[in-house]
């Protein structure tokens, strides 16, 4: 029984996510391009990967993986912007973005859990840098009406912080344990 945790990561927070659950299951972690040649002779397979506007990088490519490997077992490190489950950002929300990308219907029994990550304007690639200049103009109209959570969303993005902690993927470790897969 042996497992891999397969990574997109741009600026850096689900790859240490992949490395610190890598560590956890005692597997490799290794860049979803390489998920063919990677997992061959893996039983688990876990991506580990970063939302953008609304949908999880490299779903689609680990959907395919899915797909044709049906013997395996697999789960999903979903990586935001967005606070852990808190009074101003409900766990429906997050369960909310993830179904976008793998939708209740089609994947019923996927373990998953939410992790925040960081937000490292400097480390975003040109067209990333573009998007999210229009989004922080968008957060600037909602903080003009009022709205608390376009204000905390703003402050912290222009700062740039680091939410990752090892912790927030203990519950998803936990089911894996529980269901014999790691
Ligand atoms: C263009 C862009 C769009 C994003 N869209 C979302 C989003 O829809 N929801 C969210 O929670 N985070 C969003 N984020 C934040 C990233 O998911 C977050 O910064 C994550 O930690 C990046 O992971 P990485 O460091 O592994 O690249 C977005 C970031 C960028 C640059």
């Amino acid at each position: 029984m042996g497992a891999v945790v397969a990574f997109c990561s741009q600026t850096g927070s689900a790859k240490r996510y992949a490395d610190w659950l890598a560590e956890e299951l005692g597997c490799q972690a290794v860049p979803l391009e390489r998920i063919e040649a990677a997992v061959a002779d893996a039983d688990l397979v876990v991506l580990c990967s970063w939302f953008h506007a609304a949908s999880l990088k490299g779903a689609k490519r680990f959907q395919a993986y899915m797909a044709a490997h049906g013997e395996k077992h697999y789960a999903v490190v979903a990586v935001g912007a967005t606070p852990m489950p808190c009074e101003l950002w409900p766990a429906g929300e997050h369960e909310e973005a993830f179904r976008r990308s793998f939708p209740a219907e089609a994947y019923p029994d996927l373990p998953w859990c939410y992790c925040q990550g960081g937000f490292h304007f400097e480390r975003l690639g040109a067209l990333d840098k573009i998007m999210m200049r229009i989004y922080f103009k968008m957060l600037e109209s909602e903080v003009r009406k009022g709205d608390q959570r376009s204000a905390t969303a703003l402050a912290q993005m222009r700062e740039g912080y680091d939410g990752c902690e090892r912790s927030h993927l203990e519950p998803l470790v936990a089911e894996l344990r529980t269901r014999g897969w790691a």
